[in-house]
């Protein structure tokens, strides 16, 4: 695939280097970006497991303009697809996603690019991908004239962890690597326990060597978990006090509620838009573009916003209540610091006891998952709470968390008490016989092993 030949696994070539500082713009390769990027050209799969906003799309653009062959990507959501779309552009690569809303004649002028050489990246939802006869006629307009060179799944968890409810077509990916088994497949999340890793090496047929694991710390993320009757106003508080003028994004459990935040921030001098899947399609693609060029925007919204959304200087990602799982959780706030610059996750715990944990009601009724209630109940180090979730163990010191560091003053808006959340049913097992090495000794534990937690 690399016309200069088999690179290096660990040293980038001088022309890689070359490459990525013109076209790219960037002074070198991040954490583990490298050894992605050389296994595929040497032709190898590569199941890529690294942090969000560690530049996992960066693993299929830099061989994409190296080769002369076409690179399909799969990826889950229409505003992600627009946003890799906008960022091909940015960079200079042709690019295009195909997908609904375009019309009949839009999309065959996009399939008729495909034999070019200089067209570089197809776009696809797993939808589009496993429709009846696409990949029959995607073969036919290439027919003898251009190869497949690669292939890549974004958001590859959607497999194995949403697989059954969220997206079933995902499980039958597998099936491309029959259509195009010359072309390596490249499969990235940024959040799967081993689990969910083992899953997607059975699913998608991949050699149990092919993953490329990076470690999940976010470093520059500071997490904390604070209790409030009045979230609006804590998480305005927050928000003026800690990032004022800084992009944020407020994650509702409601739609309607995304409507009262934004007309709460606005009323309060702060420029917010709400955003939540039950807005008309071209309102959700105007605040989104919205969101991602304005400086100090915030966004409300439901999780139906940001999955692989790139907007680098988002300060603060702030949760009115638990997220559905650790997982999601993990995503959802590491959409924060992804310019590497120090940024906030704020989860805000109702006061009042409550049924369903997931954002958007989606688990209404049912209790969030048990990682992400671990991760609120905890005693020791957030952070150590959330990479166990990914059986990972924290090496370095905690970077930042509301257990770790002693010397976070909160703004004066917030005094301690004892948290009324509903105390999970192993909450006291927990209490009695804390994880080893993650009780850090912070201050102030209620009886029921949970932290007491700042309250707004
Ligand atoms: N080598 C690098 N050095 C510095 N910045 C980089 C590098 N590679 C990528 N980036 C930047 O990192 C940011 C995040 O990239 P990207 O959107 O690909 O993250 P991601 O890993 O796909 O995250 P997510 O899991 O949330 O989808 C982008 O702004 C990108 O320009
Ligand atoms: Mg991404
Ligand atoms: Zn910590």
């Amino acid at each position: 695939m690399d016309p200069a030949g088999s690179p290096s696994l660990d040293e980038p070539s001088l022309a890689h280097r070359q490459l990525l500082q013109e076209r790219f713009g960037l002074p070198d390769f991040r954490g583990r970006q490298y050894e992605v990027i050389a296994r595929l050209l040497r032709g190898r799969d590569v199941l890529a497991l690294l942090p969000t906003g560690s530049g996992k799309s960066l693993c299929y653009q830099f061989p994409a303009l190296l080769g002369h062959e076409l690179t399909l990507v799969v990826s889950p959501l229409i505003a992600l697809m627009r946003d890799q779309e906008r960022r091909l552009q940015q960079l200079g690569i042709e690019g295009r996603a195909l997908c609904s809303g375009q019309s009949r004649e839009e999309r065959q002028a996009i399939l008729a690019r495909l034999p070019e050489p200089g067209f570089k990246v197809l776009l696809l939802s797993p939808e589009r991908v496993m429709s009846a006869g696409f990949l029959e006629r995607l073969c036919a307009v290439l027919a003898g004239r251009r190869k497949v060179g690669l292939l890549v799944i974004d958001e590859a968890h959607c497999v194995a962890e949403w697989g059954a409810q969220f997206r079933p077509v995902y499980r039958r990916l597998g099936e491309l690597r029959q259509r195009f088994p010359g072309a390596p497949l490249l499969a990235m999340t940024a959040s799967a326990d081993a689990g969910v890793r083992a899953e997607l090496l059975r699913i998608l047929a991949m050699p149990a060597d092919a993953t490329v694991l990076a470690g999940f710390d976010r470093p520059e993320l500071f997490y904390r978990v604070a209790c409030t009757s009045t979230p609006a106003r804590a998480a305005l508080a927050f928000l003026q006090h800690h990032h004022p003028g800084a992009s944020t994004i407020l994650y509702c459990r409601r739609r309607w509620q995304t409507q009262v935040m934004a007309r709460y921030l606005c009323a309060n001098g702060v420029a917010a838009q709400p955003y939540h899947a039950g807005l008309p399609a071209d309102r959700r693609a105007h605040a989104e573009s919205w969101f991602l060029r304005t400086q100090g925007a915030v966004m409300a919204a439901t999780i139906a916003f940001g999955m692989g959304i790139d907007k680098p200087d988002v300060r603060l990602v702030v949760h009115l209540g638990p997220s559905a799982s650790m997982a999601a959780y993990y995503q959802e706030s590491g959409r924060a610091g992804r310019d590497g610059r120090p940024a906030d996750a704020l989860l805000l715990v109702p006061a009042q006891p409550t049924a369903g944990c997931g954002p958007d009601g989606r688990t209404a009724g049912g209790s969030c998952g048990e990682a992400m209630q671990a991760y609120l109940e905890t005693r020791g180090c957030r952070r150590a709470a959330l990479l166990a979730a990914f059986d990972e163990t924290l090496q370095a010191p905690c970077a930042g968390c509301d257990h770790c560091r002693p010397d976070w003053h909160p703004p004066p808006l917030l005094r301690e008490t004892r948290a009324p959340w509903v105390p999970h049913p192993h909450a006291a097992e927990r209490a009695q016989a804390p994880a080893a090495g993650q009780d850090r000794g912070a201050p102030g534990r209620t009886r029921t092993g949970m932290s007491k937690l700042v309250r707004f």
